[in-house]
Order: C-alpha cells, then sequence, then structure tokens
C-alpha cells in the first residue's frame, strides 16, 4: 500500500477519579449513552454510528489515556503498522479488539511526546441513529498541548498521513479526512488534553446542548460563537467534573486538496478575533483557559497525591 493513513478520529479513553459520577455527567447532561461496562471502564456511544466515541477510565490520576482513530481495512491498518516499524516507531502486532470495544483490528503507537494512540478497522457500528439533534453526533476534534510542535507535527503528518490545514499563530490544525482538523496541536510547555470537542448537527441542536448543560449549572466558559480563525466553526466550550476542556461544535469547515492553508497572520488581521460572533461570553473565563492548559487536571492529580501522602503520614504518626 503506497501512502497508508487514517481517515478518521473514532473518539478518546479518559482516566477519571471518579467512574461513576463522570458517567453520569457524560450520560445526563453532555447526552451521550452508556453502551458497555467492563470493569474499570465504561463506553459512550453519540447519536452517530460510532461503537462508542468516549471511554471512561477508573484511575488514581486523571488524563487522556488513549485517542483512537480509524483505518480503512485490515490492510490499511498492517500497512500502517508496517511503516511505524520503518520508521522506528515502537509498537506490538496488530491483533483482535476486545468485544465489548466494538471488536475490530488495529494496533497501538505512542506520539513523540508520550499519548498512546490506537489505529483500527472493522469496529462494530450501530444501526441505529438517533435523530435527536440536541445530542453530540461523533467526537469531531481532539486538540493536545504540545511542548515541540514540530516534533508532534512530524509524527501525525510522516506517520498517520495527517495533511496541514492552517496555522492560527499558536496553534496547528491537521486533517485526516474532509474535516478541516480532526487534531490541533497547541504550543504549550508540555504535553496534555487541551480539549475535546464533540459534533452537533447544526446551531439549533448545538444552542439545546449549551441550555441542557446551563440547566445542570454548568457554567459556560467560552461561546457560543463562531471562530473567526481556522476551522470557522461554531463553538461553546465547558469544563467536565475532572477539569477537563469539552465542547460542543458545529459547521466545521469541509474542505479537500484544493483548500489554501493560511498562516497565523492572516488569521490574527481577520475582524473580530477570535470570534466572529459570540453570544455569553465573548472571551474564555479564566477557569476555561486553566481547563485549556490542563492545568485543572494537573492540580487536581496533585492535590490528590498530596491528601494521598498526608494520610500516609498521619498513619504512620499514629
Ligand atoms: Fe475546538
Amino acid at each position: 500500500m503506497a501512502d497508508p493513513r487514517v481517515t478518521g478520529l473514532r473518539g478518546i479513553e479518559l482516566a477519571v477519579f471518579d467512574l461513576a459520577a463522570s458517567a453520569a455527567f457524560y450520560k445526563t447532561c453532555w447526552a451521550l449513552e452508556l453502551v458497555g461496562q467492563s470493569g474499570d471502564r465504561a463506553f459512550l456511544r453519540a447519536a452517530g454510528a460510532e461503537h462508542h466515541v468516549l471511554t471512561l477510565h477508573q484511575r488514581p490520576r486523571a488524563g487522556v489515556v488513549r485517542v483512537n482513530f480509524a483505518a480503512p481495512d485490515r490492510a490499511s491498518v498492517d500497512a500502517l503498522h508496517a511503516k511505524a516499524q520503518a520508521l522506528g516507531a515502537t509498537t506490538h502486532a496488530p491483533q483482535a479488539l476486545m468485544k465489548e470495544e466494538g471488536g475490530g483490528y488495529g494496533f497501538e503507537i505512542v506520539t513523540p511526546e508520550g499519548q498512546l494512540l490506537r489505529v483500527s478497522s472493522d469496529v462494530a457500528l450501530h444501526a441505529d441513529v438517533d435523530p435527536d439533534t440536541a445530542r453530540p453526533t461523533k467526537v469531531n476534534h481532539v486538540v493536545l498541548n504540545a511542548a515541540d510542535m514540530d516534533l508532534q507535527m512530524k509524527f501525525f503528518c510522516d506517520m498517520l498521513g495527517f495533511k496541514f490545514s492552517d496555522c492560527n499563530g499558536h496553534m496547528n490544525f491537521i486533517r485526516c479526512s474532509a474535516n478541516h482538523h480532526s487534531i490541533a496541536l497547541a504550543k504549550s510547555d508540555g504535553p496534555s488534553l487541551n480539549h475535546v470537542a464533540f459534533e452537533m448537527e447544526d446551531i439549533d441542536g448545538l444552542m439545546r446542548g449549551v441550555g441542557r448543560m446551563r440547566l445542570a449549572e454548568h457554567e459556560l466558559g467560552w461561546g457560543v460563537g463562531r471562530h473567526a480563525g481556522p476551522g470557522r466553526n461554531v463553538f461553546s466550550y465547558f469544563v467536565d467534573p475532572n477539569g477537563f476542556a469539552i465542547e460542543y461544535t458545529t459547521d466545521v469547515d469541509q474542505v479537500d486538496d484544493s483548500y489554501v492553508s493560511r498562516s497565523g497572520e492572516y488569521w490574527a488581521n481577520l475582524p473580530l478575533r477570535p470570534c466572529a460572533w459570540a453570544g455569553a461570553k465573548m472571551m474564555a473565563t479564566p477557569r476555561m483557559r486553566e481547563a485549556m492548559g490542563g492545568k485543572l487536571i494537573a492540580a487536581a492529580n496533585a492535590a490528590l497525591a498530596q491528601s494521598c501522602d498526608d494520610a500516609i503520614s498521619n498513619k504512620m504518626a499514629g
């Protein structure tokens, strides 16, 4: 296979402090649906056909466990794995994936900054698609904070076949399908999750989702607005109970090989940066910015580690 590449983003797996509480939030407030539970993991689907778009893992530390990508077929998975080996990446041979995850065939690979990725094909799809537009249909994009943008860019483009879409000065937007960006890399002091965006069918559906979140007392962290930047999508950002930044998005640019990539200067000079229009929150709240910087998760992990140390000290002192 001349040029094997991934062709889509399946979803993300997150380590959380309280599996039951996090699953309840993503079901009740974020409108995903539980499709399976296995040990310390819960699998949640969106309204679209993908088997699941979010896996929650009960762990002592919160963070990203894995980002999952689609390849068209087993031959593509094998070809991508061979490419990974040729490029010197450490990876196990592709294998059959677990039934509770929708099965399929895939392998794992680690980015230069340590994020675990899985490439898979033949994962079971749902025959039913929920027409309720107030529910997310899939994961549209994942934004990763990166200390070494060049290294991460090279990995995603050379290894997985991503194409450069745009740069806004501090973020690179890259695509693996017609969707303007399935991954973006944000300049940062270290690797963490910037945010994960769930796609809504249209603006009306997105506003209904935002309403559901606000009625449940979850503060809107930024938006509702439309980015005057790469992707030009409608956005609304929230912070989940763990401290992860999550987004409802819709109307992301769909592009082809004729798309002309722009520089940060182009986007910076557009009027009304960073929003073409914005509603309740013109700018991200300080807490939203901390979440996008991975700071809330880091602080929660540090606080938990400190409380464990204190508990051990108290026990030894007693
Ligand atoms: Fe986004």
